[in-house]
């Protein structure tokens, strides 16, 4: 057996690629390690959202051109491969850049992967063409234990690419053109997840909500209708989607979330600003009015629901009042999560040229009030909580002996003190405290 190191960057549909890759890999002999040392094969599934995220990459293999000299010189080999964002959007440049790499690959050829490995053992190779093929056809199922091993939730991409091309964004140059899988291979997937004992998926595209596959007359099917299907599998027993985009929430979907019990009351779905100018030069194509319009629909039809956000501080022109907007915004909201990040210049991108470039210093002061206001509403949130019973799937064992993990609806870790052989069922819990990340609390008895 060979041994497969993969270190996963970036988004969850990297996630859900690096099991990908390891499937892919599996007959040609490579078995997973987390042990790098081992690793006859090492693959950085890398991210180039931001500038940080891809320089990251080099220094990491500024470690591990030293590591293979380690080896090679007890007699070891260690093969380096390059795949995911960084790959696509650099390809030749990394072997420049960093001779150590034998092959870089981007994402549409994973399925590739094991001629691709072969042919590095004698060349270089750098593959970052999007083949005429369905890549998902060509992936070889894992096995059931491998598939149950990596746990009781799973990814399922459904959707890649995008076409929105907000002008920060490098994913629809990285990524491609959107491209949605047909509604019976999603079926089949789902439905193997299960029969290995996966309880709840998570379906994944870059703008997953813009999903529109082909069903087996032709027809094309919106996420909403996906969903309703996914919900009729027998032993499943939830779902999520993400990440949405505030244009593409049409009313299917926002009905989903009022009929689908299964679908959970948690909604991931970023806005980026507060601020109509600066959405409009970020290419949103939406309102601050749209945005909180569409939450309000949304509130509608599935009161519960718990929100989440990506925001931008920074983009160019983003003066101090643009900023007071996005404060505004994410006051009136009351997020339960979100993410916020300094706007980061992405080279071929059209924030990239534009006048007003915001200094780094206001950028940073920014980011930390954002970020205060966004980390009290989360505290509020899970404190919110407290008093209330809530159904948790428990996915694991806790870090403390006696302990058993899982999520509530809301995507919250939630700690109990419990036997292990809850672990894959659904049970009330009745939460007592709130901790920095996880709640407390304890399982409820039905009599
Ligand atoms: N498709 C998703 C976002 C994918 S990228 C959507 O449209 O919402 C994930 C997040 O990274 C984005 O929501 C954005 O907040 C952030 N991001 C993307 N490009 C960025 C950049 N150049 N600088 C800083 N943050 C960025
Ligand atoms: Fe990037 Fe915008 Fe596409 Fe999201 S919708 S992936 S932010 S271009
Ligand atoms: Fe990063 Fe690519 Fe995902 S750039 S965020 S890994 S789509």
């Amino acid at each position: 057996m060979k041994k497969l190191f993969i270190k996963t960057y970036g988004c969850q549909m990297n996630v859900y690629d690096s099991d990908r890759m390891a499937d892919a890999l599996a007959p040609s002999g490579y078995e997973a390690t987390t042990d790098i040392d081992e690793a006859d094969l090492v693959v950085l599934n890398t991210c180039h959202i931001r500038e940080k995220a891809a320089e990251k990459v080099y220094s990491e293999l500024g470690r591990l051109r030293i590591m293979r000299q380690k080896k090679e010189q007890k007699g070891g080999e260690m093969m380096i491969g390059i795949a995911g964002c960084v790959a696509q959007a650099e390809g030749e440049e990394i072997v420049r850049r960093a001779p150590v790499v034998d092959l870089v690959f981007g994402p549409q050829s994973y399925h590739r992967l094991p001629d691709l490995v072969e042919q590095a053992q004698t060349k270089k190779v750098v593959e970052t063409d999007f083949p005429a093929e369905d890549k998902f056809e060509h992936l070889p199922k894992p096995k059931k234990e491998t598939t149950i091993a990596r746990g009781l939730t799973s990814f399922l991409t459904v959707q890649e690419g995008c076409d929105k091309f907000c002008s920060f964004c490098v994913v629809p140059y990285t990524r491609g053109a959107e491209v949605s899988r047909p509604v019976h291979q999603i079926i089949t997937e789902a439905q193997d997840l299960v029969d290995a004992g996966v309880k709840e998926i998570t379906l994944l595209g870059q703008n997953v909500n813009a999903y529109h596959g082909l069903d087996a007359n032709g027809e094309t099917q919106g996420l909403a209708q996906l969903l309703y299907k996914l919900a009729d599998i027998d032993g499943l027993d939830r779902l999520r989607y993400t990440t949405s985009h505030p244009r593409d929430m049409d009313d299917a979907l926002i009905n989903a979330h009022r009929d689908l019990d299964m679908l959970m009351p948690y909604l991931h779905l970023p806005v980026q600003a507060g601020s109509d100018s600066i959405l409009k030069s970020m290419n949103r194509q939406h309102t601050v009015e749209d945005y909180m319009r569409l939450l309000e629909r949304i509130r509608e039809a599935r009161p519960d629901i718990a929100l989440s956000g990506d925001f931008i501080v920074g983009f160019p022109g983003e003066t101090d009042e643009d900023f007071e907007g996005t404060l505004k915004l994410v006051r009136d909201v009351e997020y339960a999560q979100a993410y916020s990040f300094k706007y980061s210049t992405r080279p071929g991108t059209p924030g990239a040229t534009m006048d007003n470039q915001v200094p780094e210093e206001v950028k940073s002061e920014r980011l930390q009030r954002l970020q205060e206001l966004l980390n009290h509403q989360q505290t509020e949130f899970n404190k919110s909580r407290i008093g209330t019973t809530m159904p948790v799937l428990f996915e694991k064992t806790g870090r403390d002996p006696g302990q058993i993990v899982g999520r509530s609806p809301y995507l919250q870790p939630v700690q109990v003190e419990a036997d292990p052989s809850h672990i894959g069922t659904i049970r009330d819990v009745f939460i007592d405290s709130v901790g920095k990340f996880s709640l407390f609390g304890k399982i409820v008895i039905n009599s």
